[in-house]
């Protein structure tokens, strides 16, 4: 073959030179790179798909290794195509990394932060939550997110929405039995009633805050007014929808408005909703049991107002406006000064009115 054929043959012995190149990268490819997605659950599970592996931590303790399938498939992540290797970024083969803590505490604490790459937001917000404060301060008991949601067993967390107080009661588990027996938590408990509060309609939930601060105190009327100020939705259980305005116009509602202008030198112990209904046990007005039934009530005022006398709570208007069938003195007091006021006012004017037109007239008749 001389110089000049082999050179006319150059295309071809490239083309080859190519074809052979990519031949051998698919060949490679595959022993290389990860496997597709189903792959690495499949790969994993060969080994943590049986329910004997364990292992014991540092500290002594044993941790299973088992990961079931079945609770996978139950899971938001698996569903979204999202496995092993997403969450566990640094293992994608056989023998594992060196361990990065001591024991199960500090597995949660360290694998959780897992969750940020995706859920971000949450993430942030979870960080001024009084939660994540109380884990600063040392408290291994905080939650994260895989306290509230599972690690491999993540399910949506508000179906059904009662799951929210199972979530909660883990830890707050006094609380939660209080709630439950609550005209809230019976009727979310007993009847999944969508239209009641749970924990987290009151608390937040990535950035529960301290609720214990004046600042959580002197706001929680609003909390209850989402609901008990809407006509609609207390209609439907023939409840008062006034009980807001009317106490923000009462003379407790009146000092709690002015604290929270900061004028500070009024009193923020005035009484909130919380104080005369209770909080995790608010009942029905009509259960023997509440604090504002007739028979608590008067105990209930003399928390604050220790000299109260018998006739106190008759004196007072509670939720009602002044009327003629429950409050009929109040009531012709207040038509009194309602029609009286104007009456005085008009005389008032008609007075000034009169002298002016007197010291014109006065005016008028000196120059003349
Ligand atoms: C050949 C069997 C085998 C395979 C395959 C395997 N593992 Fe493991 N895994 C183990 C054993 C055994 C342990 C116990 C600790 C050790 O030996 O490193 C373990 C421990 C673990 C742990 C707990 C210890 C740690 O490092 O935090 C995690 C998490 C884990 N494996 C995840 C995975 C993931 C994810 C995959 C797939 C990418 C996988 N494993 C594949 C056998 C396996
Ligand atoms: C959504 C993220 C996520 C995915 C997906 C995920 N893991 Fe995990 N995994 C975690 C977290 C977080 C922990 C720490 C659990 C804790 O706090 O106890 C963990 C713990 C583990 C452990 C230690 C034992 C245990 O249950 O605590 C093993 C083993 C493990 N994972 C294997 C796997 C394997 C195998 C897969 C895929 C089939 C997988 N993981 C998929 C987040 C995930
Ligand atoms: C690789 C990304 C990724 C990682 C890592 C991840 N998630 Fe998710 N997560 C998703 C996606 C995608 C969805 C489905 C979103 C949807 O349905 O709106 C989801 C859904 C959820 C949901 C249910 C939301 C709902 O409204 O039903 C929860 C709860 C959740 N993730 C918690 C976690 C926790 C806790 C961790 C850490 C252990 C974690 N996720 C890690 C991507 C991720
Ligand atoms: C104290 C328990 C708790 C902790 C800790 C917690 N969550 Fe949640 N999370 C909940 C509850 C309860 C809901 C449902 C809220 C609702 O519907 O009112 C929720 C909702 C979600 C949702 C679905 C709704 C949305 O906002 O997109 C995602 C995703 C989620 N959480 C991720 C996380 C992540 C990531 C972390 C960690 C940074 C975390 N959560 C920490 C209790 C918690
Ligand atoms: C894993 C345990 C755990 C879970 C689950 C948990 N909490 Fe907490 N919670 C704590 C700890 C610990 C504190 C800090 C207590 C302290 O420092 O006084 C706390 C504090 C709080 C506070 C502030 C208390 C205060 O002093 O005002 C509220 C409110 C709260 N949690 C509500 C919730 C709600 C709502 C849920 C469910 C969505 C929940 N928690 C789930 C452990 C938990
Ligand atoms: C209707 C609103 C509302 C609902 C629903 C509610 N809370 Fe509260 N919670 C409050 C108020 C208001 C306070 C502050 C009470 C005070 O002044 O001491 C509080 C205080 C707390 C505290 C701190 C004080 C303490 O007693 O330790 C925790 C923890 C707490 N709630 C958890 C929960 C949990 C868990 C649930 C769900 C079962 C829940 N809350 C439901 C309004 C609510
Ligand atoms: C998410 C909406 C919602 C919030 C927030 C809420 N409530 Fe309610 N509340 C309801 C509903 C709905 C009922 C009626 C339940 C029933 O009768 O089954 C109810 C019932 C009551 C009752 C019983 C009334 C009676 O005599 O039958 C009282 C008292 C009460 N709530 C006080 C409060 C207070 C105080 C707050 C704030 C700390 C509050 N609620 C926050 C929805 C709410
Ligand atoms: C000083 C004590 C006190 C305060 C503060 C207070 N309540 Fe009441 N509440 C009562 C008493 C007493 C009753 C029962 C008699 C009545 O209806 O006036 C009652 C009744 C109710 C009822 C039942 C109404 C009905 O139609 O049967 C609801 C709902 C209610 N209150 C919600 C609230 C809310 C929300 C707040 C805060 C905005 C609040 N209360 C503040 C003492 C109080
Ligand atoms: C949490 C504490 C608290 C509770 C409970 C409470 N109050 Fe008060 N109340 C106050 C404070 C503080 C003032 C303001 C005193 C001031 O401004 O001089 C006040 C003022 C009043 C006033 C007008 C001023 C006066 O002293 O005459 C009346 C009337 C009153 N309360 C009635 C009641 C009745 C009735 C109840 C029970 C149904 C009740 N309060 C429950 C704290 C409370």
């Amino acid at each position: 073959m001389t110089m000049r054929n082999l050179h006319r043959q150059a295309p071809w012995f490239a083309l080859a030179g190519v074809i052979i190149l990519l031949v051998s990268a698919f060949a490679v490819f595959p022993v290389n790179a990860k496997p597709p997605t189903q792959e690495t659950e499949k790969y994993c599970l060969s080994c943590h798909g049986d329910s004997n592996l364990s292992m014991t931590l540092p500290s002594g303790e044993k941790l299973s290794l088992y990961v079931s399938q079945d609770q996978l498939d139950h899971s938001v992540h698996s569903n979204k195509g999202i496995e092993c290797e997403a969450c566990h970024n640094d293992i994608s083969t056989y023998p594992h990394p060196r361990l990065k803590y001591e024991n199960k505490r500090e597995l949660s604490l360290n694998y959780y932060q897992t969750c940020e790459k995706c859920h971000s937001a949450n993430y942030e917000k979870a960080q001024d939550s009084m939660h994540a404060l109380s884990a600063a301060e040392g408290n291994q008991d905080a939650p994260v997110c895989t306290d509230c949601h599972g690690h491999h067993d993540t399910l949506t967390p508000d179906e059904p929405r009662s799951q929210i107080s199972v979530t909660c009661s883990k830890c707050h588990t006094d609380i939660v039995d209080t709630y439950k027996q609550s005209v809230h938590g019976a009727a979310l408990l007993e009847d999944e009633n969508p239209d009641v509060p749970v924990c987290t309609d009151c608390h937040g939930v990535h950035n529960i805050q301290d609720s214990r601060t004046e600042e959580f105190r002197v706001q929680s009327p609003e909390l209850c007014a989402k609901c008990h100020a809407d006509k609609e939705l207390m209609d439907k259980y023939d409840l008062s929808s006034d009980v807001y305005s009317i106490y923000k116009r009462s003379w407790h509602g009146v000092d709690i408005s002015v604290y929270k202008a900061r004028w500070g030198a009024v009193w923020h112990d005035s009484a909130v909703c919380t104080d005369c209904h209770g909080v995790h046990d608010m009942l029905k007005t009509d259960d023997p049991k509440s604090r504002v039934n007739p028979a608590n009530l008067l105990e209930t005022c003399r928390q604050c107002h220790p000299d109260a006398g018998p006739n106190w709570v008759d004196a007072w208007t509670g939720h009602n406006e002044v009327s003629l069938e429950r409050t009929p003195f109040l009531f012709y007091v207040d038509k009194f000064y309602t029609s009286f006021t104007p009456f005085i006012l008009w005389a008032c004017i008609l007075y000034v009115a009169l002298q002016i037109i007197r010291s014109i007239v006065d005016r008028v008749r000196s120059t003349l």
